[in-house]
């Protein structure tokens, strides 16, 4: 057996992999992002494998989400390299990787306080597409003046935070449900009822979440790219990458996890250039299912079929209008595989943490297409580690004996294969 392979299990008892009872804490508790990955577990996994390869100074995750990977590799003295398409998880990853000057953030605290409650701030009422349905009166009044008074922050990294701590509020107190990850209005009772405590709510962020932020420094090495990774991996050289560690969409979004959707409210609230929106990459926020729509899977971009026998069995097994949107995700994900295998060292490892999702209810086989692609291109096997995880934001299922309610649960496999 692979030396790796006996190190991960080594005295561990069996579902420790599983994780089950850890969450998120400190860091990755500052916004919320869908599909999270378990922190503690992925730096005891990248710890392993970093300790027992002996030679690993750099990680990339094309597909960062909200940086779990990323700062937990950091955190381990490796220098985290990453790209995603979302601005909000740019932004997110960004704050918990550059960190924060203390030096100045007590004054601006203060200053912050002081201005949220002063009657001589001015500001513009904001604008954006649909606002009246998403956000009431009063709620677009007060994130309308807590946004000028982020703008008026001269420190980057400091207005970064700030942002960083409106996500949360901007989706609390919006129209729509906190059950979905699409935006799907509440009830107009419910719209009613909600208790705006947004300036309350705000200072105790902004006072709460800087603790779990190292301070700012220039030499605090990382790179982030804002875009599509089938593009953007083009840019890096050959062999560049110790390890690459990644947890790629499942589908397209629009049909998996909506990541956009989930995210626009917040996007059209915060500062584009905080972001790194610019006239470039405006088209990925141009509307509500833009992002979307450029995610993964989400158009038809390539006109070649690919030459997979797993993937044609089970596009064998589904009804004829499933199949295009299946091959536009299939394609897009076998593009990138193509350039992560160009950018890792020989000898060193890809780990991919995929989920299992139905079309037409047929398992789609990501993780045999990952391992026939890989296997085609020299990469040897070393694990396909199968984790329980429970089906997050699923509506419970009612189990009919004794009227017990519990929760579907979903098997992640987590594939490590070397160059
Ligand atoms: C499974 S999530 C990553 C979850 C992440 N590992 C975490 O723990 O938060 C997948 C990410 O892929 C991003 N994504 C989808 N299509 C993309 C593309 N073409 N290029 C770059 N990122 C993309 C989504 O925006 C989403 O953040």
């Amino acid at each position: 057996m692979e030396k790796l392979i006996e190190l991960i299990f080594k005295n561990k008892e069996e579902g420790y992999w599983d994780f089950k009872k850890v969450h998120s804490v400190g860091i990755h508790k500052i916004a919320n992002y869908p599909a999270t990955m378990v922190p503690d577990m992925q730096y005891e996994l990248i710890k392993i494998i970093a300790e027992y390869d002996g030679n690993i100074k750099n990680v990339l995750d094309p597909f960062h989400g909200s940086g779990v990977t990323l700062v937990e590799s950091k955190t381990l003295g490796i220098q985290p390299y990453g790209i995603d398409i979302n601005p909000l998880a740019h932004l997110i990853t960004k704050v918990k990787l550059e960190g924060l000057n203390k030096k100045y953030l007590k004054s601006s605290l203060r200053r912050m306080e002081y201005e949220i409650f002063s009657r001589d701030i001015d500001y513009k009422k904001h604008h954006f597409n649909n606002i009246n349905k998403w956000f009431r009166e009063d709620i677009i009044r007060d994130l309308s003046k807590l946004k000028q008074i982020i703008q008026n922050e001269k420190v980057a990294n400091i207005r970064r935070y700030y942002w960083v701590c409106l996500i949360n509020i901007i989706k609390k107190y919006s129209n729509t449900r906190t059950t979905t990850f699409k935006l799907h209005m509440k009830l107009a009772e419910d719209i009613s009822k909600i208790e705006n405590k947004v300036f309350e709510d705000f200072i105790e962020a902004i006072h709460r979440n800087h603790k779990y932020l190292s301070q700012y420094s220039k030499e605090n090495k990382y790179e982030l790219k804002l875009g599509d990774s089938v593009e953007l991996l083009k840019t890096y050289d050959k062999e560049k990458f110790d390890l690459i560690c990644t947890s790629p969409p499942y589908g397209d979004n629009a049909t998996t996890v909506t990541y956009g959707q989930y995210s626009m409210l917040p996007i059209y609230w915060i500062d584009y250039k905080d972001m790194d929106i610019t006239t470039s990459n405006l088209k990925l926020v141009e509307n509500y299912s833009s992002l979307d729509s450029f995610s993964m899977g989400g158009r038809k971009k390539w006109d070649t079929l690919l030459d997979s026998k797993v993937l044609s069995e089970f596009l064998d097994t589904i009804i004829d209008a499933k199949k295009s949107k299946v091959i536009n995700f299939f394609m897009d994900y076998e593009n990138s595989l193509k350039e992560l295998v160009r950018i890792l060292k020989k000898d060193k490892y890809m780990v991919i943490t995929l989920g299992n999702r139905r079309v037409d209810n047929k398992k789609v086989p990501m993780v045999e297409f990952s391992k026939e692609f890989l296997v085609s291109k020299g990469f040897k096997i070393i694990a396909d580690l199968q984790r329980e995880i429970p089906m997050k934001r699923m509506p419970k299922k009612v189990s009919r004996v004794k009227d017990k309610s519990v929760h579907s649960m979903n098997q992640e496999h987590i594939l490590i294969a070397k160059k």
